[in-house]
């Protein structure tokens, strides 16, 4: 698999027309062929298969309305790149207190915002199976595409050969989404307001007129974060979390965002950002990339070189505004998967100086009706970008089909 990577691939990873790849795709991928249920929810609908061609994709805005409590920033946003890099640097000196500087009372938010969705059912039926969608979260630094990334390196995929619906979006502010002010607007609160809204209408018949039964939420990184935090404020949303790039140890992240070197992204990337204001900010060169993502030698170069043109970012306001939560009222079963030299997420290794998933329990899930963990072999925080991700995706549809879902 690893070896079909191709420049075919590569396009196809970054939002490029997606050429079918499997005959079974080929044959199911028009619209005539297509349910029009299927379609709903969806403004201009378009049709893709996924980077494998294991699953038919439905791909589209899909408009949310949602309210949240935000936090005020005090901080102005920056006017320039001098700006940014000195706040970086206040942020990582000893005793830093610029956290807690820039931090205000409570800011609700709310509106309708447009959420760049794909759901993509398996080829192999050509129907969606409403018992159980898996919702996955992308993190920062980068979009829904790390889901579905190349052949071989796609979550979807494998979910679709297994029988799975998944739905995925680019977070508000990234991607093909709406992105208004990155300091007030896009910040974790209402992002989990949205994820929680999207949900509902998955439950509901909203989205591809089905009435999902069971939702599974996996997030990645700060997608973690956002799924661990509906599961505190929204308990009933999910039948089951899996939170990956996520542990108790959050040390590593200051020597992830040294190696980044954050930057105004209008600035750095003017063909994919021109129209973000200074709020929104990326890194400037692969190698920060590498440095807070990969592990050497657990990945392709070629799919590092993907993650940099796919690369998003982090806006002010998600950077001071995050954190876990206890989700004391969460009572499905909790899966946390990692790789294993986790930089941001485990300090550079999750087993030093001792587990730092199996502590996820204590710490986040006192009522979890069950708890398990898995750790991708010589893999970085971006573990579905490495060849460890196989393992991975087994591991947690072996953990949704142990608890019938
Ligand atoms: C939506 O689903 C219902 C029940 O499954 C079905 O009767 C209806 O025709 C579907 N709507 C569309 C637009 O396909
Ligand atoms: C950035 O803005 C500050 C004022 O906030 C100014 O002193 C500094 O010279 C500017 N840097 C550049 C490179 O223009
Ligand atoms: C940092 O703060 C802690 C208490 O929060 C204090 O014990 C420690 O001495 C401080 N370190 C320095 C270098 O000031
Ligand atoms: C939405 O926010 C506006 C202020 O921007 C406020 O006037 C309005 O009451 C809010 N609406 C809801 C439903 O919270
Ligand atoms: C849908 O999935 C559930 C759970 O795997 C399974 O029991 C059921 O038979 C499936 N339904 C169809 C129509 O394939
Ligand atoms: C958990 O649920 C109880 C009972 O509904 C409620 O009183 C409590 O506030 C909830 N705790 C949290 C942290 O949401
Ligand atoms: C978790 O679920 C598995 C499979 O059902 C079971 O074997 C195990 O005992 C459970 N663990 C806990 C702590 O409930």
């Amino acid at each position: 698999m690893r070896s079909a990577m191709s420049f075919a691939a590569m396009a196809l990873a970054a939002g490029a027309i997606a050429a079918p790849t499997s005959t079974i795709a080929k044959r199911q991928l028009s619209f005539v062929d297509i349910p029009t249920g299927y379609l709903q929810g969806f403004k201009n609908p378009t049709v893709q298969s996924s980077a494998g061609g294991q699953a038919i994709c439905i791909s589209g805005m899909v408009d949310v309305t949602a309210s949240a409590n935000n936090i005020q920033i005090k901080l102005p946003d920056p006017t320039n790149q001098t700006e940014v890099s000195e706040r970086i640097a206040e942020f990582l000196q000893v005793n830093s207190t610029l956290g807690q500087q820039a931090l205000g009372g409570p800011n609700p938010v709310n509106g309708t915002f447009g959420i760049y969705s794909q759901l993509c059912f398996p080829a192999a039926t050509g129907t969606i199976n409403a018992t159980t969608i898996e919702f996955l979260i992308h993190g920062a630094g980068l979009d829904r595409t790390y889901w579905n990334t190349a052949p071989g390196y796609s979550y979807v995929d494998y979910a679709a050969q297994q029988g799975y619906t998944t739905f995925f979006y680019d977070r508000l502010g990234w991607g093909l989404s709406d992105h208004p002010d990155g300091t007030q607007i896009v910040q974790l609160p209402l992002q989990v307001e949205i994820a929680h809204e999207l949900i509902q209408l998955l439950r509901t018949g909203g989205i591809a007129n089905q009435t999902f039964e069971y939702v599974v939420g996996v997030g990645h990184s700060f997608g973690s974060s956002q799924t661990n935090r509906l599961t505190a404020l929204h308990p009933d949303d999910l039948d089951a979390a899996v939170l990956t790039g996520f542990s108790t140890d959050n040390s590593g992240m200051a020597a992830g965002f040294a190696g980044f070197g954050l930057s105004i992204a209008s600035q750095i990337n003017p063909l994919r950002f021109s129209d973000r204001s200074n709020s929104y900010l990326t890194g400037p060169n692969i190698e920060g990339t590498q440095q807070f993502f990969f592990r050497w030698p657990g990945f392709d170069v070629a799919v590092l070189d993907i993650a940099e043109e796919t690369k998003a970012g982090i806006t002010w306001g998600e950077f001071f505004v995050n954190g876990q939560s206890v989700a004391s009222n969460f009572t499905g079963p909790v899966d946390v998967v990692n790789g294993e030299f986790d930089l941001p997420n485990c300090h550079g290794n999750c087993l030093i100086p001792s587990n730092k998933l199996t502590t996820v329990k204590d710490a986040y899930y006192p009522a979890a009706s069950n708890f398990s963990w898995y750790i991708g072999p010589d893999a970085g925080h971006a573990l579905n970008l490495h060849y460890a991700a196989p393992g991975a995706y087994e591991h947690i549809h072996n953990f949704l089909r142990t608890h019938g879902l």
